[in-house]
């Protein structure tokens, strides 16, 4: 099966053989036989943060379960039970559509609700751990479903226990949120307080149509042009190193992780370092944020890994900062 059309990039690459599954019982039953084979296998929600270097010799697993369920409300929050296939923006739309509260600042990002825990996906000042009451899934080595409490998950900036100790071995299944039926703003990023105030001041369908704005005048949408949003993860430093390294660089924006810890922009280095809208044969940057790398049309995965790790070294060269590729490399 072609993978093309099943990943953002829009790079060609083939799998040995795909399986959708909307249940345990379903992954039960592949895994016995998996069991058997030894086959390897792989789980490919949206496609949004995945790029295929060559063929996959095993099986795309790919989830379908579409329900949302209101399991049960309180006095200010509403647990809500999405299953692994909700398209992200969906699920945003409807709870935003509710009047729940806690997700609409992370409203238009690409994927699937199953996919937003493992990287822990963040945007404008909030991240999805903050709403994750619990993550359900399927352990194919101990061929058992668990629940893990959100605490159990060790979320951290696009981190999490799923890309640690249970990468490989944990399918998720569903995702419950706790909504706030008494929705706290969250406008202190960027120009999203003016944007909301312009509207009329906020409301979760305010907050959104900001978000939605600010990130279609700055992302290219992946219909158009492939790409999986950032490429690179945002380093953590020493704030030391940041502050030396803003002697020579005055304008360099950084933020606070604790008090030892800074988070550069790696957009900015990536720019600074003379990258952003640089185009080399079918791959860039993209022209309005150069942590975005793109696809402008028939690029091989290894053309895309070749200019990553390109960029990856003049930054290095230039600002002695390593930048982490956020994709998963397959
Ligand atoms: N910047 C530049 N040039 C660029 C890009 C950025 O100078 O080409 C500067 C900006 O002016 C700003 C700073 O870098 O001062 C940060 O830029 P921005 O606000 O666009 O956010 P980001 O740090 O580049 C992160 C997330 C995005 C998320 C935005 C908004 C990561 C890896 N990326 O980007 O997430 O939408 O913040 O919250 O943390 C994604 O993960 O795919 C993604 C798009």
């Amino acid at each position: 099966i072609s993978l093309r059309a099943l990943n953002s990039f829009g790079v060609e690459a083939s799998a040995a053989r795909y399986a959708e599954f909307s249940d345990a019982e379903q992954l039960r039953a592949f895994f016995v036989r998996q069991r058997e084979t030894g086959e390897p296998w792989y789980v490919l929600s949206g496609g949004n943060n995945v790029l295929f270097t060559r063929d996959y010799p095993g099986t795309i697993l790919h989830p379908v379960a579409r329900g949302v369920t209101r399991l049960s409300a309180g006095a200010d929050k509403v647990l809500v039970r999405a299953e692994a296939g909700v398209e992200w923006d969906d699920f945003v739309a409807w709870a935003v559509g509710c009047g729940y509260g806690g997700v609409e600042n992370l409203s238009l990002i690409p994927g699937y609700v199953g996919a937003a825990p493992v990287q822990n996906i963040g945007a404008y000042g909030a991240e999805v751990k903050d709403v994750i009451r619990e993550v359900e899934l399927y352990r194919p080595d101990l061929d058992r479903v668990e629940v893990l409490a959100g605490e159990a998950c060790a979320f951290g900036y696009r981190d999490s226990v799923f890309k640690r100790e249970l990468r490989g071995r944990a399918i998720i299944l569903s995702v419950t949120f706790a909504l706030d039926l008494n929705p706290v703003f969250r406008l202190g990023y960027g120009d999203l307080n003016a944007k909301v105030a312009e509207a009329g001041g906020p409301t979760l369908q305010r907050v959104r149509d900001a978000v939605v704005g600010i990130r279609r005048s700055k992302l290219p949408d992946p219909q158009e042009l492939g790409n999986a949003g950032s490429f690179f993860k945002n380093p953590v430093v020493p704030r030391e190193f940041a502050l030396r390294l803003r002697e020579r660089c005055p304008d360099m924006p950084f933020y606070d992780v604790d008090a030892e810890r800074v988070k550069l922009a790696a957009g900015w280095l990536i720019d600074r370092a003379g990258w952003k809208g640089k185009r080399e044969g079918c791959v860039g940057m993209h022209q309005r944020q150069a942590l975005v790398l793109v696809n402008y049309g028939g690029a091989s995965g290894s053309e895309v890994l070749a200019l990553a790790r390109r960029v990856q070294q003049e930054v290095r060269e230039r600002f002695g900062v390593d930048i982490e590729m956020e994709v998963n490399v397959l």
